[in-house]
């Protein structure tokens, strides 16, 4: 039987799965678990599922022990993980892609909705009481129909944002390392541009690569920064989804407030859980805690693919959705 630490709490699905084979124990409170409490209960653990509040560095390996095989992340993203530090020795890190991909697809697009019909200015008006009346020219926003949708980073939640766009009537353009499917970009008539070009002539910019630090190849830290945000169109409005350090958010707040851009949608930020205080004061951006996958469907998905990672690894089986080279860039 190993010895398996899961950093935070989880659905139960994923956790019974575990338990039929293994030795678990589970951080079961609300709040998150503090660093040095797991890295006390991680000691001695087999294979870990870390959550992305979760930084997996050489302080987190040490403290774990040399035993340690599996870090299995309840996220696709994983940037909070240093996979060269568990490459470096022979830890595999596994992540949950495409079980999330449709769940994130719709947060994007609600952002994106949100935003450029004003509906979360609509929402805090009636809350905050503030006296309104219908009008002809009442909170007028902006239409998506036969306008572009720029994706930066056409893996497979850009790919699902597309879909929706296209069934929107709207034109997608992309930008990525690698080539969309063929197949995929003539059904959406998805062209592919350079990054610079799709600022210019996107009318929503949505992000959907991952993080990658400063320094790395193919870094996306601060993608979009001042000068990324002065080629977009002052009509134009930006999409986050994928991590807050992609924007560079004191620059995306003097670009709104100057009107150098029309708006912005965001379900991540910076450095959370802190948001920008000018974003708060902002009335054309629409702010969400970080609700990409937060369906109770996806989040067991989640929580089941990452426990079948780690048992796979247990069994000295290859791993379900390991984080691979491609896939560090690609996401
Ligand atoms: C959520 O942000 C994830 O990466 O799964």
């Amino acid at each position: 039987m190993a010895r398996i630490v899961i950093t935070n709490r989880i659905p139960t699905e994923g956790v019974e799965l575990l338990k039929a084979e293994h030795d678990v124990w589970m951080w079961d409170e609300e709040e998150t678990i503090s660093r040095e409490e797991c890295l006390r209960r991680i000691a001695g653990a087999d294979a870990v599922l870390t959550l992305l509040t979760e930084k997996v560095d050489d302080e987190f390996l040490d403290a774990a022990g040399e035993q340690l095989k599996v870090v299995a992340n309840v996220a696709v993203g994983f940037n909070n993980i240093d996979v060269a530090a568990c490459d470096a020795r022979s830890i595999v890190a596994t992540n949950t892609p495409k079980v999330l991909t449709e769940t994130t697809a719709d947060t994007a697009f609600g952002l994106m909705l949100m935003v450029t019909r004003r509906f979360g200015e609509g929402e805090r008006i009636i809350r905050s009481q503030t006296p309104w009346q219908w009008g002809m020219f009442y909170l007028l926003g902006t239409g998506l129909q036969g306008k572009t949708l720029g994706i930066v980073g056409a893996g497979q939640i850009g790919v699902a944002m597309a879909r929706r766009a296209k069934a929107f009537g709207m034109n997608v353009v992309y930008c990525d390392a690698y080539e969309m499917d063929p197949q995929v970009a003539a059904e959406l008539g998805a062209q592919r541009l350079e990054t610079d070009e799709l600022l210019a002539s996107a009318d929503v910019v949505s992000l959907h690569c991952p993080l990658i630090p400063a320094g790395q190849e193919g870094s996306t830290y601060h993608l979009i920064d001042a000068d990324a945000l002065a080629r977009m169109k002052p009509t134009a409005f930006v999409v986050n989804s994928a991590r807050g350090p992609i924007i560079d958010e004191e620059a995306l707040v003097e670009a709104l407030r100057a009107g150098q851009i029309a708006g912005a949608g965001l379900d991540v930020f910076e450095n959370e859980p802190t948001v920008h205080p000018g974003l708060l004061e902002l009335d054309n951006v629409v702010l969400l805690p970080h609700l990409g996958s937060a369906t109770v469907e996806t989040r067991t998905a989640m929580a089941e693919l990452a426990a079948n990672n780690a048992l796979a690894l247990l069994r000295g089986e290859e791993a379900i959705t390991p984080v691979t080279q491609a896939r560090r860039i690609r996401g």
